[in-house]
């Protein structure tokens, strides 16, 4: 990963491979031209104050997204110059660019900055949260999956990621700012690591490798762990998670990851949904439907990443991590169309559709997590193709049995930088599911499909436990090309939403 660095330099004596400077679009009294934003005033002096007017005759606006190289003025080390659009200038000066403008300013940069050495930034930072944003910003936009490329050392056909970056206005002696940076970087790395996972193939990525390398990171950072397999589901009456991993040659696991602060009672849990590939069994889904469905376990990827930058970021707070880990596959021992299944709650589950798999795992995850009695429990999960229709790629959907919970999640993703939004439970979507033969079937309307799943999930939550479920089968994998700080294939959406989560818990704030 791009190696960070705080700076206190003056710009122009800096031997970087590139310099970048935010520039924004003026709007009402200033004109509507652009504006270059702190940061660069030694690059606009250097220009005589014309810096604004030179990047207007090549085109730039500061519009977001915006990218403009240029070559460096005389008297500067560095011999480029990359301006970076962050957008409309903010309404009110005082308060700064938004922090999401900047992360995603960042991003592109950092991407555009693909196969230089070292870069410096030189981007408006008001405060430690700026720095933090921008450090994000480059440390997940500079990220690439090249493990199964086979010129990953040399890269003949693509460009090495940016490998290192100095943050300019930054002070190193600083205690917000240095925790900002750390913070930032915990996040990032661990996020980066989901990233990794959910490109994994399923041919690697399997829920006994899935839990060997949780195991082997829990150990680093002192968090406990415990692995349920077949045989273990098997004597604690897993039916859900038994009943989904039937079908597959690579049997399926309980991850629970335990980190634990001793100085707060507070409990948060995770709960992730970890289908390392979602054929959709028995009710096998088509070609065209499956190609990138080994983004299946991101929500497991998601909680594994967020347990882990809690314990590195030592927050004041108990959280578990539970991970519902199973191949959904065809075969002989698959489970049928018309199966019942018994369920770790007792409850029965009559399969009518083997492709929603993804509420059975759950399903016996949330009444494990329900046994500790946690102050809140939070699941995540690609659960359905619904939630992608109603709120397309880039916003994951909440539900919850508990309004101020479902709002305090959605205000918690607005604060990291995720798109989210609240989503009904309607009761009337329950009887849906009503089964002749079971207590509940897995399936029920095709209308409001992410809804009933969401309903379906409330069943197996523990009584008078505040619970919220987010459904990120829209924006977890990127099948376009990247985007800000985003790039193309696993996202680690919710990643960023869960650390904050499990903050606000650490502050007595949230549950
Ligand atoms: N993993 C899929 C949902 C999904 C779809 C994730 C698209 C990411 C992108 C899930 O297991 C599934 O197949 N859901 C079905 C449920 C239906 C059979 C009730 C769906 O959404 O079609
Ligand atoms: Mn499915
Ligand atoms: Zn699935």
């Amino acid at each position: 990963m791009t190696a960070l660095t705080l700076s206190t330099a003056a710009a122009p004596g800096l031997r970087v491979d590139a310099l970048v400077i935010g520039v924004a679009k003026g709007s009402g009294s200033k004109g509507a031209g652009l504006v270059v934003a702190p940061g660069a005033e030694a690059v606009d002096h250097a220009y005589d104050g014309k810096l604004a007017g030179v990047l207007e005759t090549l085109g730039a606006s500061g519009s977001e997204g915006e990218v403009t190289k240029l070559p460096a003025p005389s008297g500067f080390k560095a011999p480029l110059v990359v301006a970076v659009g962050l957008g409309a200038l903010p309404e009110d000066e005082e308060a700064g660019f938004d922090g999401e403008a900047l992360r995603k300013a960042a991003g592109i940069a950092a991407r555009a900055l693909a196969g230089s050495k070292k870069a410096a930034f030189a981007l408006p930072l008001a405060d430690a949260a700026d720095l933090g944003a921008i450090a994000e910003g480059v440390l997940l936009g500079a990220y690439s999956f090249d493990a199964y490329k086979d010129t990953a050392g040399e890269r003949k056909n693509g460009k090495a990621p940016l490998a290192e970056a100095a943050l300019l206005g930054a002070k190193p002696r600083d205690k917000a700012h240095k925790a900002a940076l750390e913070r930032a970087t915990a996040v990032s790395e661990e996020l980066n690591r989901a990233r990794d996972l959910i490109n994994t193939p399923p041919n690697d990525l399997n829920p006994e490798s899935f839990a060997a390398i949780a195991t082997a990171a829990a150990k680093e950072h002192g968090i406990k762990v415990q692995v349920l397999d077949e045989k273990a589901l098997a004597k604690g009456g897993y039916g859900g998670i038994l009943g989904v991993g039937a079908g597959s040659a690579a049997g399926p696991r309980l991850v629970k990851l335990t980190y634990t602060h001793s100085r707060n009672a507070r409990h948060l849990a995770l709960v992730g949904k970890g289908i390392t590939y979602d054929s959709g069994g028995i009710s096998l889904k088509p070609a065209g439907h499956n190609e990138t469905m080994k983004c299946d376990m991101s929500g497991a990827a998601a909680v594994f990443a967020a347990v882990v930058a809690a314990a590195r970021l030592g927050l004041e707070v108990n959280v578990t991590g539970w991970l519902a880990l199973a191949e959904n596959m065809p075969s002989g021992s698959a489970t049928r169309p018309g199966d019942v299944l018994r369920m770790f709650s007792g409850k029965t589950v009559e399969v009518l559709n083997t492709d929603a798999e993804g509420r059975l795992v759950l399903a016996d995850a949330l009444w494990a997590a329900s046994q500790e009695k946690p102050d809140a429990i939070v699941d995540v999960a690609t659960l359905t193709g619904a939630m992608v229709l109603a709120l397309g790629n880039r916003t994951f959907g909440v539900m919850a049995n508990d309004d101020a919970f479902r709002a305090a999640v959605v205000e918690a993703a607005e604060e990291v930088g995720e798109a989210s939004w609240p989503m009904p439970l309607p009761e009337h979507l329950r009887k849906g599911m009503d089964s002749p033969t079971a207590d509940i079937a897995n399936m029920g309307e095709r209308m409001g499909g992410g809804l009933v799943a969401g309903l379906f999930l409330r069943e197996f939550v523990g009584e008078g436990i505040t619970w919220a479920h987010l459904d990120i089968a829209g924006p977890a994998f990127n099948e376009g090309g990247p985007f800000g700080y985003t790039p193309k294939g696993g996202t680690g959406s919710a990643v960023r939403t869960l650390v904050r989560l499990a903050e606000l818990t650490a502050a007595g704030d949230l549950g």
